[in-house]
Parts: C-alpha cells; sequence; structure tokens
C-alpha cells in the first residue's frame, strides 16, 4: 500500500496492486451515480435506485465530512481503465453512545466478485490504523448482506453483535486497531 498525501490541496490516495483510491470530489458526481441506479448494489439498501439529487445530497455529506474530521470516503479508481467502479472509506459516527469509525465499501456490480471491494477496504484499514492511528474500526451490515459480511471478514474483522437500526436488523463487525491496542 503506498499513501501519498498531496501537501497542496490536502488530498490523499492510496494506491493498491489494482486500484488507486483518491478523496472524493465533487466532480464524481456523475460516475457515483452509476454505482447509486445500480438496481444490484441498491437491492442491499431497500431497492430504491438515487436520483441526482440525492446523489448530490450524499456527496456534499461525504465532502463535508472529509473537511471536517480529515478523512473520509474514496472514490475507487480501477488504475488500467481509469473508470470510478466504487467508493470505499470511512465514516465517523456514534455508535452505543461512542465516536467510531465505519469501514463502508460499494461497488459498480459489473465489477464484483474480483476481489476489488477486498482490496480497497484492506487498504482503509491499513490507512485507518497505521496513518490515522483510530483505535477501533465497525462495520454495519444489514442482515443478510453475505457479500459485505464476507469483506468484512476478510478484512479480519469480527462480528460483534446484531441489533436494529433505523428499524432494520443489522449485523456490527469489529476490528482493533493492533497497534494501539494496550498489552
Ligand atoms: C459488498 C461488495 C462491496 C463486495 O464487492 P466485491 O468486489 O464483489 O467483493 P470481493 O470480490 O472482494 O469479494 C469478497 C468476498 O465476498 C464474497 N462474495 C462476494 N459477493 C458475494 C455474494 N453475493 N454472496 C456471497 N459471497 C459473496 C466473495 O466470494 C469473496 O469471498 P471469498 O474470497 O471467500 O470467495 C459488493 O457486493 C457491493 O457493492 N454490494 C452492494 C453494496 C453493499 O452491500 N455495500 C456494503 C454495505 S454494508
Amino acid at each position: 500500500m503506498l499513501i501519498k498525501p498531496n501537501s497542496v490541496d490536502n488530498q490523499t490516495a492510496i494506491e493498491t496492486p489494482r486500484l488507486l483510491l483518491r478523496s472524493m470530489q465533487a466532480a464524481d458526481l456523475d460516475a457515483l451515480l452509476l454505482i447509486f441506479i445500480d438496481r444490484k448494489v441498491m437491492a442491499s439498501f431497500g431497492g430504491e435506485l438515487f436520483d441526482r439529487r440525492q446523489m448530490e445530497e450524499w456527496l456534499h455529506r461525504n465532502l463535508e465530512h472529509q473537511a471536517h474530521h480529515g478523512y473520509g470516503l474514496f472514490s475507487v479508481i480501477l488504475k488500467t481503465s481509469g473508470v470510478l467502479i466504487g467508493d470505499c472509506g470511512l465514516e465517523l459516527m456514534e455508535v452505543d453512545n461512542t465516536p467510531v469509525a465505519e469501514l463502508g465499501y460499494d461497488f459498480r456490480s459489473e465489477y464484483w466478485h474480483q476481489g476489488y471491494a477486498t482490496e480497497a477496504a484492506s487498504a482503509v484499514r491499513d490507512y485507518a490504523f497505521q496513518t490515522l492511528g483510530l483505535p477501533h474500526l465497525i462495520s454495519l451490515i444489514r442482515v443478510g448482506n453475505i457479500a459485505s459480511r464476507r469483506v468484512a471478514e476478510k478484512v479480519g474483522m469480527q462480528f460483534d453483535s446484531e441489533f436494529t437500526r433505523y428499524g432494520s436488523p443489522y449485523w456490527k463487525f469489529k476490528i482493533a486497531n493492533p497497534l494501539t491496542r494496550r498489552k
């Protein structure tokens, strides 16, 4: 994993063997919309597709998060083609009255089953632990989303609990930063 913080515009890029994860930008709107109007992707979130306005709001939230916390979701670019194929990154949230960063990922369905989500999520995990020094990461996964659960397991997360969020049952997966764990 190669991390390149850019001191000029404060953007971060992470390079993996096949992918470039770079800070999300306002200009990514159209490419991101292709993920969120993908029926197979949106089936994991209840089925309703985004319209352009929802995409703008989603992107705006992520850009605000990035500006406020110094990290957020990356746009994931396939190096061979330069195509934006997914998003993967971190979102700070409050769970059980404790702030914790969630590791999340969504990829266009034509790029599934090639290990891209695992490759991106592993790089973000390492960035979160080695560069940001975050103590824990969680993933909140709708019960039944086996693909997402498998990605969480493959990046070393363990099942923590099942709980209800916004009326739907979720699995919580968790991993502790081995570099900050108390001896
Ligand atoms: C979850 C998601 C990102 C996985 O992307 P991907 O690039 O296909 O994942 P990978 O290729 O890295 O596969 C990781 C593992 O999941 C398994 N997997 C992938 N899709 C699967 C499916 N539909 N059912 C069962 N296992 C699946 C793979 O076989 C692999 O495990 P293995 O190596 O033991 O065989 C993708 O399915 C997606 O974008 N889904 C919709 C959005 C979503 O659910 N996001 C997560 C919200 S919590």
